[in-house]
């Protein structure tokens, strides 16, 4: 017999709030009031959960007539991402089909992540808040049970996974202010706000959200590159378009905002004998280890890497600068020998183009050691209507811009 939906969905979602609660994410009354009440089911009838298959990653469609409503429900209720869209394109729901290696583009994040969030946004209640990434709603709905619908503005830049999200929140009672659109641009009608928080990621703070935040508000947002994440960050915001905050987890990752996603291409391939070689005792794992991956995409906003044999078979790190052709290849240096000998750890790197990413780099990590390697919770940023600088310690120490374009207010990237 199929379990009885409402009651299914109760006693698992109080099951949720327990274990949110317990693991020190959902701290407060009102927020935990909210995760009791809001049933997350309805904002993901449908959805692709990520499987353990090996190889290329893999999600599997769940619904409840493929998957059974009892098991629908325990993953609705699971602390897992749970992905809607793929690729910018809607799903065929008629049949669907295990999906690889695709690129996420819409979920219901993390609820761990979801109520770590709210939690930092330190709302009270009264307060105006906007959201960039309505995605499925449920953060949404959470926020209009906190501070009631009227308070909350809601922005999504597709207009499928908007409607989506306007079904939902209505089905559950709740009609806060939907907006279709770029939130980068913020919602300038239903400025100012007392908190702006982004629930997809940004390569720099847009200044709409300075602009529209009121002296005194916060702006949370997870920045990234198209390296990785950065972390999450939490902005004070002044006058005169001014804001600064810390990062205060370098862990949460979100999917970047559509409109600031890396260029298609990765670039071109620099031919064997492209750049100028020289030594580094810097290889490829600086770009994946936490805290000198964290600083490498500081110091090179505009690359991204991959490893591929060169013709000869050489394994090889690729990092290209989209922005500007700029390249550097790295590769183990040749042992003298063929007995293993230190010589194993130091590496080659070639360089090309208008910036020496490679020295960049290097720089970069000189100055992340000689502070003690710190975790990305010493860094902060400071945004200007001029540039937007992440700064290691305090906002003179040393630091690094963030690629703002022109035409949000910045210099060339
Ligand atoms: C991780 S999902 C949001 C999760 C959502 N808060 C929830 O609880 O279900 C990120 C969403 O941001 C949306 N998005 C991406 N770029 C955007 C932009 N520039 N403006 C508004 N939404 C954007 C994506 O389409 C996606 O639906």
């Amino acid at each position: 017999m199929a379990p009885d939906v409402d009651s299914t969905a109760t006693r698992l979602r109080h099951q949720l709030t327990a274990r949110l609660a317990d693991d020190g994410w959902l701290r407060s009354p009102a927020w935990r009031a909210a995760v009791e009440s809001v049933p997350r089911h309805e904002f993901v009838r449908r959805f692709y959960r990520e499987t353990d298959a090996p190889g290329l990653t893999t999600w599997a469609p769940v619904t409840p007539e493929l998957s059974g409503v009892k098991e629908w429900l325990q993953r609705a209720y699971a602390d897992e991402t749970l992905v809607t869209q793929f690729g910018g394109r809607e799903i065929d729901w008629n049949d669907p089909k295990p999906i690889s290696g695709a690129h996420p583009t819409s979920s219901s994040t993390l609820p761990a992540l979801v109520v770590r969030m709210l939690e930092e946004l330190q709302v009270h209640d009264g307060m105006k808040v906007l959201e960039i990434g309505t995605g499925t709603g449920y953060s949404t709905a959470l926020m209009c049970h906190r501070l009631a619908p009227g308070r909350v503005t809601s922005i999504e830049t597709d207009p499928d996974v908007a409607a989506r999200a306007r079904d939902a929140l209505n089905r559950c009672g709740y009609a806060p202010r939907l907006v279709v659109g770029d939130g980068l641009a913020g919602d300038p009608e239903g400025a100012p706000y007392d908190r702006t928080i982004a629930t997809c990621g940004v390569r720099h703070v847009p200044c709409a959200w300075v602009r529209q935040t009121r002296p005194g508000g916060l702006i949370l947002a997870t920045l990234r590159g198209w390296m990785r994440s950065l972390g999450l960050v939490r902005l004070t915001v002044g006058h005169d378009e001014r804001a600064e905050g810390r990062f205060i987890a370098g862990d949460p990752s979100f999917m970047i905002a559509r409109q600031q996603d890396a260029p298609e291409s990765l670039g071109v391939i620099p031919a064997p004998d492209d750049g100028i070689s020289r030594s580094t005792p810097y290889g490829p794992d600086v770009l994946t280890s936490a805290g000198s991956g964290f600083v490498a995409q500081l110091a090179m906003p505009g690359a991204r890497f991959f490893s591929m044999p060169a013709d000869d078979g050489t394994p090889c790190t690729y990092v290209l600068n989209a922005t500007d052709e700029s390249f550097a290849v790295l590769t183990r240096k040749t042992p003298k020998n063929n007995e293993e000998n230190e010589e194993w750890e130091e590496w080659n790197v070639r360089q090309g183009g208008p910036v020496a990413l490679w020295d960049v780099v290097e720089n970069a990590l000189g100055a992340w050691r000689a502070a003690g390697s710190p975790m990305p919770t010493e860094f902060g940023i400071t945004v200007t209507a001029e540039d937007q600088r992440v700064w290691l310690g305090s906002p003179d120490g040393p630091n690094w811009r963030l690629p703002v374009p022109a035409e949000a207010g910045g210099g060339p990237e």
